[in-house]
């Protein structure tokens, strides 16, 4: 028997192109029929004129006749299909050779070599996060995780808006308002400073007097005035405190904070540059880039620097994508923001190309990786009764609240900082999860009841999925680690086939979840893995069996353990061994 490669799917789609010069199309095939199925047969042969079922003929022989046929039960079907069904010691020999989470990461080295900057979280300062912040970091985190399981170097950086408009409101409002900051907390002063914000922006609303301070306050800043850079400073220390307090509890860590302010001095020159290439213009006043072959932004200009001179998100961008390329030589940048940003980001992508093109430097990869909304039950954005966005703070706070709930009534007899490390982990996971559930580009509807159910899709039901794993290797005295070492895997039963079926698919599920870095691909996936799983404990005997027997099925389970860890860690979702 050939050794069984880790992902089957591409596995399959190499071997059959030795054989073929078309595209095979390999796909997982329904349970009935096999595992993978080759679809590419049919189409190809209507286009060449041959009739399907020789051509899939000629390819079943072709392949029956070569070394690895025998990892495989082959077969031709209805009018040109030809079925993979993965033979059962192919199987055993899958469980054997990867049994840990490290095995996972040696044979997925697609990204090994690449240098991927991603860009998430990135909230603007003088406010605290909201709901509206939650989808970059939760789906951000995660793909930053995927990526370095496929063996990239991964760079986060936290964009953060530090450099906006909202400071010459708060400047100006600050100077009208006497504070006396020493007695509060840093709670207490990012609260007052979103107070001072929120009256600053109905100030500018009413008064063109107060607009025009306001204007004249960043300009100072801009300009590098001692005085405003002194309370800028201490209005991010003060956000950052809160914003890093989130990160923590969500366990998200970044690499770089390279705020927009960062890149305040490459901007001038940039401008320049762009005007000297011919690729930015002035339009009214303003620096614009166009796409003159563009449908739309041909005529939708990409405004660099505003009338009033000021430099702007657009200009901070681009420098941004300089800097990464020349200080990292990164070979892509992922941007994790909400579908709104979808015309900024093609714009910036669109002149990034022209430019570096005239610069003659390399241009990495941009990807603007977007998602939809977060709604209430009305199916609108998520808001607080008085309309406000809810807090990250408050929805966490919530969310661990109710989580304790449901974890003193599973196991009243647990120690309370138990139930209290418990709680967390279940109610940041729960909503986390919730979150990469959801395909990325769909709004979805927040839910507690359905976050944190023990049953369907949630967090808690896979924790605690894990959790009984966990809980039959303490029953046996093994640690589930043991078993990574045992090398006699015999598949008896119809139910641990199956089980056993279901683990080797989680490569392609894998590399499903990084072509389009969606998540939720992994989160289908390991819930159904928990399931087949749940069959498999209650209908077969595990630790009453025979001792050959009861090793090789503990082994199972140490694998789906393996799996389901996996998985949950790349969501950023915490393993309890208890629950
Ligand atoms: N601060 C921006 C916002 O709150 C997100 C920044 C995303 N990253 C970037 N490089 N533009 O919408």
């Amino acid at each position: 028997m050939e050794a069984s490669p880790f992902d089957f799917q591409r596995f399959i789609d190499g071997w059959v192109r030795e054989v073929i010069d078309f595209d095979p199309q390999i796909f997982p095939a329904e349970p009935r029929f096999g595992d993978f199925q080759c679809n590419g047969i049919f189409p190809h042969a209507k286009k060449s004129g041959i009739p399907p079922r020789q051509l899939g003929e000629q390819i079943l022989k072709a392949l029956q006749a070569s070394n690895n046929a025998n990892l495989f039960d082959l077969s031709l079907a209805g009018a040109g299909f030809i079925n993979f069904q993965i033979a059962t010691p192919a199987i055993e020999g899958w469980l054997e050779k990867y049994a840990s989470e490290k095995d996972f990461s040696e044979a997925t080295r697609d990204l090994a070599g690449k240098i991927i900057v991603v860009d998430y979280s990135c909230p603007n300062t003088a406010k605290q996060m909201h709901v509206g912040h939650l989808r970059s970091m939760v789906i951000g985190d995660a793909i930053a995780r995927l990526f370095k399981l496929f063996g990239a170097e991964v760079i986060r950086d936290n964009h953060l808006g530090d450099w906006g408009t909202q400071f010459g409101i708060l400047l100006m409002q600050l100077r009208k308002e006497k504070i006396s900051w020493e007695n509060l907390s840093p709670d207490e002063t990012i609260e007052c400073l979103e107070g001072i914000y929120r009256r600053g922006v109905q100030e500018t609303q009413i008064s063109e007097d107060a607009m025009n301070q306001a204007r004249a306050e960043l300009v100072a800043l801009q300009n590098g005035d001692p005085e405003r850079i002194s309370r800028w400073k201490w209005i991010n220390t003060v956000s950052y405190a809160s914003f890093q307090e989130i990160y923590d509890l969500v366990g998200v860590k970044f690499d770089h904070v390279l705020g927009e302010s960062f890149y305040r001095d490459r901007i001038n020159g940039i401008c320049d540059e762009l005007c000297q290439y011919g690729i930015a213009e002035k339009d009214n006043g303003a620096l614009v880039v166009f796409h003159r072959d563009h449908p739309h932004f041909q005529r939708q200009p990409f405004i660099i620097r505003k009338r009033d001179g000021a430099s702007n998100y657009a200009s901070t961008d681009l420098a941004t994508v300089l800097y990464r390329q020349e200080k990292w030589h990164c070979d892509e940048i992922i941007y994790v923001t909400d579908s709104r940003q979808r015309d900024h980001f093609q714009q910036l992508f669109l002149t990034v190309e022209r430019w570096f093109a005239a610069r003659n430097c390399a241009l990495p990869g941009l990807r603007h990786i977007w998602f939809g909304t977060v709604c209430g039950e009305d199916g609108k954005a998520i808001k607080t009764r008085s309309g406000e966005p809810i807090r990250l703070k408050t929805l966490f706070a919530e969310a661990i609240h109710r989580a304790a709930g449901i974890v003193a009534s599973k196991d009243p007899s647990l120690t309370a900082a138990d139930q209290a490390h418990i709680s967390q982990a279940v109610g940041v996971g729960a909503i986390k999860y919730g979150d990469l559930l959801q395909n990325r580009t769909s709004d979805y509807i927040f839910s507690w009841d359905k976050m944190l159910s023990l049953e369907g899709n949630t967090a808690p039901y896979l924790q605690y999925a894990v959790a009984r794993i966990y809980a039959i290797f303490r029953r046996a005295n093994i640690n589930p680690n043991m078993m990574e070492k045992f090398h006699k895997i015999k598949l008896l039963e119809p139910q641990e086939i199956a089980l056993a079926r279901k683990l080797l698919f989680y490569p392609c599920v894998l590399r499903q979840a990084l072509a389009d870095l969606r998540p939720h691909f992994i989160c289908t996936y390991i819930y159904e893995l928990a399931g087949i799983f749940s069959s498999f404990y209650s209908s077969t005997k595990v630790l009453g069996a025979d001792p050959l027997i009861l090793f090789s099925r503990l082994s199972l389970c140490a694998r789906t353990l393996t799996v389901l860890r996996s998985g949950l860690n790349l969501l950023g979702i915490e393993i309890l061994e208890k629950m």
